[in-house]
């Protein structure tokens, strides 16, 4: 599968609504979206799907991915486990242009309990639409992982 426009979703149970919505939202922008759950609003642990997803771009399975869950606190914890993972957790607009112009953020992590549904879309498409600047911070961003 060409995975270059696909984008990896993932949220517990706290967020599983928001996730429902930002699917539609990202197919109506052309993207295509894996789904790696919750599929319901039954109580689940967030590290299960944090770790899916993480996962999946730590490997370079998928370029990017979007975490939820009720504050975003723990999936960033776990997702930033992730050797290459660079997951922002952001309820502005500045700090989500930010974490992709000079942290090259590949996942963008949002508390569903935090942000209203119309903030969450336009972080999302700020997210996607905001490119990285290289130079100066490519050495930041590699010295992480070093
Ligand atoms: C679930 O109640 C809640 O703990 C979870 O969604 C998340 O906020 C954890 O960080």
């Amino acid at each position: 599968m060409d995975t270059g426009k696909t984008i990896i979703i993932g949220s517990d149970h706290a967020a599983f609504g928001l996730k429902e919505k930002i699917k539609d939202l990202l197919f109506n922008l052309g993207y295509r979206v894996e789904d790696a759950g919750t599929d319901s609003d039954a109580s689940v642990n967030y590290a299960d799907y944090g770790k899916k997803v993480a996962g999946a771009v730590s490997k370079g399975e998928f370029p990017k991915g979007i975490l939820l869950c009720g504050t975003g606190l723990g999936m960033s914890m776990v997702a930033n486990r992730f050797s290459g993972v660079r997951a922002a957790l952001c309820s502005d607009v500045f700090s989500v242009q930010m974490s992709r112009q000079h942290n090259d953020s590949n996942v963008l992590v949002l508390g569903g309990r935090v942000v209203g549904d119309i903030l969450a879309f336009e972080l999302v498409k700020a997210w996607l639409k905001t490119e990285f600047e290289g130079g100066r911070h490519l050495d930041r961003i590699q010295s992480i992982d070093a």
